[in-house]
């Protein structure tokens, strides 16, 4: 794998950063419609030192459906594999993150996977605690934990203004607790869910995140197994299947890592054995990726050799 050099990083950036103009910012949640469409900014973390980074790289911001591979490698950790896949499948899906055709016409009625909202809320709904402040600070903990930040936490006007819109999550939660699948209060769970997609950082934070995934949950600074590695590699697998949505597929053949996307332009990836990658680039492609931050993947992931396959 090449070194990266900073000067390379910067250029790639302004590169990536030209195609912004052709994305849109998410606003179905409306405080994302807030951010500035031409940010972009990228972290990679290597597991020695400091991070190296180009744009912004002090611009927080919301993890969104990246908060998916996270609630998952908790759920397992808490519930185990086979709890888990009872009621989450482990298929991936042609259809946008939000829908709800396939819980009706699956047999039985169960989520495709857990990186679409149907499986995330799901897996939502298996973490363990006694309230939804229990859930949240043990999940808070988890990720301040991977990413070495204890200031991490999530932002309450982001989750108000996603749990004031959350219609359509609502009814595939209703659709989820009638067939046995979801079992708390739908309003409980949307508070937990809308929370823990509005947990905040920057890139640098997320790259270390990254990094740890990739390498099978183990943070080489503190020398810990924060996650144990069967877990570490069913999550990765997810992202490579299903981490960018319906454009999943494609993304695999362009850029070959790992990696989960989210609506507010955040995209986490974890090259196994190698770096951590965070990016952020509000702009939205037509299937809610981050247009430039997928631009910025693909020319790094070309200048170093980084596909999987
Ligand atoms: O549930 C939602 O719609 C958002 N909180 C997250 C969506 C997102 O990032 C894309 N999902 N896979």
């Amino acid at each position: 794998m090449n070194c990266y050099q900073k000067e390379d990083l910067i250029k790639m950036v302004e590169d990536a950063k030209q195609l912004t103009q052709k994305g849109k910012v998410a606003d179905y949640i409306p405080a994302l419609g807030e951010a500035d469409p031409s940010t972009l900014a990228v972290a990679i973390y290597s597991g020695e030192r400091e991070c190296i980074y180009a744009g912004n790289i002090d611009e927080v911001f919301t993890l969104q459906s990246i908060s998916k591979v996270l609630t998952l490698a908790l759920a397992l950790m808490d519930r185990g594999a086979d709890y888990v896949f009872q009621r989450v499948g482990m298929e991936p899906t042609g259809d946008p993150f939000n829908s709800i055709s396939k819980l009706e016409s699956s047999v039985p009625s169960k989520p495709l996977n857990p990186m679409i909202n149907a499986g995330a809320l799901a897996v939502t709904d298996m973490l363990v605690g006694n309230t939804i402040e229990d859930k949240l600070e043990r999940l808070l903990n988890f990720i301040r934990q991977l990413t070495g930040n204890d200031r991490i936490t999530y932002n309450p006007v982001v989750a108000q203004s996603e749990f004031e819109t959350a219609d359509l999550n609502r009814s595939l939660c209703y659709f989820m607790r009638q067939h046995g699948i979801v079992e708390s209060n739908v309003e409980q769970l949307i508070n937990l869910y809308t929370k823990h997609c509005a947990i905040e950082m920057n890139c640098n934070d997320l790259a270390k995140l990254g990094f740890v995934i990739g390498n099978e949950g183990r943070d080489p600074n503190s020398d810990q197994n924060i996650i144990p590695l069967e877990i570490a590699r069913i999550v990765k697998t997810f992202m490579v299947t299903c981490g960018m949505y319906n454009a999943s597929g494609e993304f695999a053949i362009k850029v070959g890592i790992p990696a989960k996307s989210g609506v507010s332009g955040g995209i986490l990836g974890s090259v196994p054995h190698g770096v951590g990658i965070g990016i952020y680039g509000p702009a939205l492609d037509d299937k809610g990726n981050s247009i430039g931050g997928l631009r910025l993947l693909e020319l790094i992931a070309k200048q170093s050799n980084l596909s999987i396959f």
